[in-house]
């Protein structure tokens, strides 16, 4: 007997499909929006000029000629693309130069580079861990890390967002679940903007017996005096057993990494199914990331990180000043604090939140949004992000944007948050 069960009924019922119409007859739907230049601090977006905050260009490398002469140099010696698997015909020179620079950076034994930074979570996660094994995930980390805890079948044990004692609870409820056990954590996490506190997680990870990996997708080519993370600012890099990061934010092109010891990165190559079973990224890709890191480990790197946290700083400072409430400056163990470049600003109720976003498309700012269930349910925010490129007067520009908008959007809908 046939079924009676439509599997594509869900793409016509669900939820979202109510509040996407709504927003797309109010003309206030913030994605899918079009870019028509480069992602530079100021960007042409459907017919108008506007002041790039949605970017994780952090160091605005993508269109720095060097990291376009790595992309193009690599397009014109291998062509388009690999067409195959890095198993099989999918490995250049290229590629073993990438994983070689990145393992010296991150200063770990060995690196194997995937087509995407998700690949690399779910390939490594999806490998690494199994059905017997417990995985313990802050509730703020990234899709990608989940979703490859879910592939692993792993226990998943998720605690409250850089809550360190909901970590030793899950801790202790870990260590009877009888398998190993791993932690893994964002460095920066990308919708909050803030950092991990490492040195804690690398203690009790120490003390419970549980493996530490630390996903740099935003800390890579920012954070510390080398740029190689959270965990170098932080001073734990011989404590965190596997670092992740991309190339599709401060590296300027796209693809992953996963860096750690050589007999993991070794198991990885040959078992982990999202590093096997897809192709290559593209050379011009891989040339790209090659080039960028190059320029972060070179004296340049540390002017740049400097720079893009610089205006991270004076971008969070001047919304407070406005009134807004943004993420709280993360305090240094030896004093000082850091802000990183991505500075939320809390709205809270959804549909507030996309009206606002609008009023400030309209008013030549570009911001992003999250609503439920990419942050927690009335926790919607624009996610603002500031590049090494911007300079304070686009940035003062912005800021002059952002003031009159909330002016305008306050006497309309009523308060926004304030400062925390
Ligand atoms: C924290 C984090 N991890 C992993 C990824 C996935 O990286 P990619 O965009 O290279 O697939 C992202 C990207 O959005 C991210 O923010």
């Amino acid at each position: 007997m046939p079924t009676s069960v439509d599997v594509f009924e869900k793409a016509r019922g669900h939820d979202r499909a109510v509040q996407l119409q709504a927003a797309r007859e109010a003309g206030v739907l913030p994605y899918f929006r079009l870019l028509e230049s480069p992602a530079a601090p100021v960007v042409e977006m459907e017919g108008a000029s506007r002041i790039m905050l949605g970017s994780n260009n952090y160091l605005g490398l993508t269109g720095d000629p060097r990291v376009i002469a790595g992309a193009r140099e690599a397009l014109e010696r291998y062509g388009t693309g690999l067409t195959g698997s890095r198993l099989l015909n999918g490995t250049t020179a290229l590629h073993l130069e990438l994983e070689q620079e990145l393992a010296e950076w991150f200063g770990t034994e060995a690196a194997i580079v995937y087509t995407t930074g998700h690949q690399a979570n779910l390939g490594c996660l999806g490998t690494l861990l199994g059905p017997g094994d417990t995985v313990v995930v802050d509730s703020g980390d990234h899709a990608s890390i989940i979703d490859g805890c879910v592939l692993s079948r792993a226990k998943l044990r998720p605690f409250r967002h850089n809550r360190i004692d909901k970590l030793e609870r899950m801790l202790e409820r870990a260590a009877q679940d009888g398998g190993g056990v791993l932690v893994v954590v964002d460095g920066i996490f990308s919708m909050e903007g803030d950092v991990a506190p490492l040195p804690q997680i690398a203690e009790l990870c120490g003390r419970y017996g549980a493996r530490l990996m630390v996903d740099e997708a935003h800390a890579c080519g920012v954070l510390g005096a080398r740029g190689a993370g959270a965990s170098e600012l932080l001073g734990v890099e011989d404590r965190v057993d596997l670092r992740m990061a991309t190339f599709s934010k401060s590296l300027a092109s796209c693809g992953g990494v996963i860096a750690g010891p050589a007999d993991v990165v070794e198991y990885l190559r040959i078992a982990s199914r999202p590093f096997l079973f897809t192709a290559s990224g593209v050379p011009a890709a891989v040339g790209a990331a090659l080039a960028a890191v190059r320029i972060c480990r070179s004296a340049e790197g540390p002017e740049l990180f400097a720079r893009v946290l610089d205006n991270a700083r004076y971008l969070n400072r001047g919304l407070r000043d406005l009134g807004f409430r943004v993420v709280e400056e993360t305090p240094l163990p030896g004093g000082g604090s850091i802000t990183t470049p991505i500075v939320p600003i809390t709205v809270g109720d959804d549909w507030r939140a996309v009206v606002l976003w609008r009023a400030l498309y309209d008013a030549g700012v570009y911001t992003n949004v999250a609503i439920h269930p990419a942050v927690p349910p009335s926790g919607a925010l624009l996610r603002t992000s500031v590049m090494a490129t911007h300079d304070h007067a686009v940035l003062d520009r912005a800021l002059t944007a952002f003031g009159r908008v909330k002016r305008e959007f306050e006497a309309e809908h009523g308060p926004l948050p304030g400062p925390a």
